[in-house]
């Protein structure tokens, strides 16, 4: 573990760095060897993938930031109130802009003590560290870097009160087998005066989700694209960028949005640091970066209640088109 301290209340710990960037590199080494070829969530988030999705959610297409926000501002005191929160645990925290609500509320009502952003990308969890210690003078950042589907477990003891926040939809990234195991290990984490807050995207007109992620500006383009740059970088592939066509495109049956690339052409493709592996494309096939699942209530709910929590409250925005759930861990069952 490398522990830094950046300013006196600010402390980062990685968890990656513990053995990580091997298990990194397998994960990569499992995905190209599923049907279809996958990528894991780490080869879209590096500082410049994190910099192009900041950009996305400042789109007027991209519907969930907006609506999120939307929902936050307005009911952050009374989550806030009715939790008596001291400490804000943010998991795939990006550049935490929606948390600043929640963060202002527990400032205004006394109990702000601690923010821990979890992020696989320590570009966003120290930048979000500094600016919020500005923010908030005696605000104590304990950031962590690393996976949340590997590295719950490892996260510092809490400071007190605890709301954890998982925003942004993210959960929506995971498919349901791995959903159910994030859900109930968020439900072991949580002490009984915990709560978690949990921000999903709702099934709406297809039209509306497509917008958001085949945008007219190709930014989500080129955040997909980013992946291949990603993997020549850290595991000396030999993509070639223009060989391969980003895409984005509404799966019906799974209500979820499938975003990936398309070889252009068949191709191989070398990873120096998986060993020399060699990976074959065939021409038009896919290789998956993203899914993004959209929930009924009633899903939500099903899928909260299965992982041992209650949910307490559902808001959403004026339009309907995105949620935040507030969950209590209910008993051991
Ligand atoms: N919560 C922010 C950012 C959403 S983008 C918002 O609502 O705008 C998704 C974030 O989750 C990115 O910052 C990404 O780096 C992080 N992330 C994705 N998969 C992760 C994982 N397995 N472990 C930790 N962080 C992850
Ligand atoms: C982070 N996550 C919730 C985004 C989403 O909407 O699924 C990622 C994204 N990918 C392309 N656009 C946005």
């Amino acid at each position: 573990m490398t522990t830094s301290t950046a300013a006196p209340d600010i402390r980062v710990d990685d968890l990656l760095d513990e053995g990580g960037s091997d298990s990194m590199a397998e994960n990569v080494r499992a995905g190209l060897a599923a049907e279809p070829k996958q990528l894991p969530p780490w080869c879209l988030y590096d500082e410049r993938g994190s910099a192009l999705f900041d950009r996305i959610t400042e789109l007027p297409e991209y519907y969930p930031t907006r609506c999120e926000r939307a929902i936050l501002n307005r009911y952050a005191p009374e989550i806030v109130a009715s939790t008596g929160a001291e400490e804000l645990l943010e998991l795939g925290s990006g550049v935490a802009s929606k948390t600043r609500a929640l963060l202002y509320a527990m400032a205004g009502a006394g109990t702000l003590r601690r923010y821990v952003p979890f992020d696989v990308d320590a570009t966003v969890v120290e930048r979000s560290a500094e600016e919020l210690t500005t923010l908030y003078p005696g605000l104590a950042v304990h950031g962590v870097v690393g996976d949340f589907e590997r590295h719950i477990e490892d996260l510092p003891e809490p400071a007190g009160r605890r709301l954890v926040a998982f925003l942004g939809g993210t959960i929506g990234n995971l498919g349901p087998p791995e959903r159910a195991e994030m859900l109930a290990r968020l439900r072991s984490l949580l002490r009984p005066d915990d709560r978690l807050l949990l921000g999903a995207d709702l099934v709406k007109d297809p039209s509306v989700i497509v917008a958001a992620y085949d945008d007219s500006r190709g930014m989500t383009r080129t955040f997909t694209a980013n992946a291949l740059r990603v993997l020549n970088r850290e595991l000396g592939a030999d993509f070639e960028l223009d060989a391969f066509e980003p895409f984005a495109r509404w799966d019906e049956a799974h209500q979820r949005v499938e975003l990936g690339l398309l070889a252009r052409s068949a191709q191989r493709v070398r990873f120096a640091g998986l060993d020399g592996l060699e990976v074959a494309f065939a021409a038009g096939e896919k290789l998956l970066t993203e899914i993004s699942s959209k929930f009924t209530r009633a899903r939500l709910e099903h899928e909260l209640v299965e992982a041992g929590f209650r949910l307490e409250r559902l808001l959403s925005d004026e339009d309907d088109l995105f949620s935040v759930s507030v969950a209590v861990p209910e008993e051991a069952r």
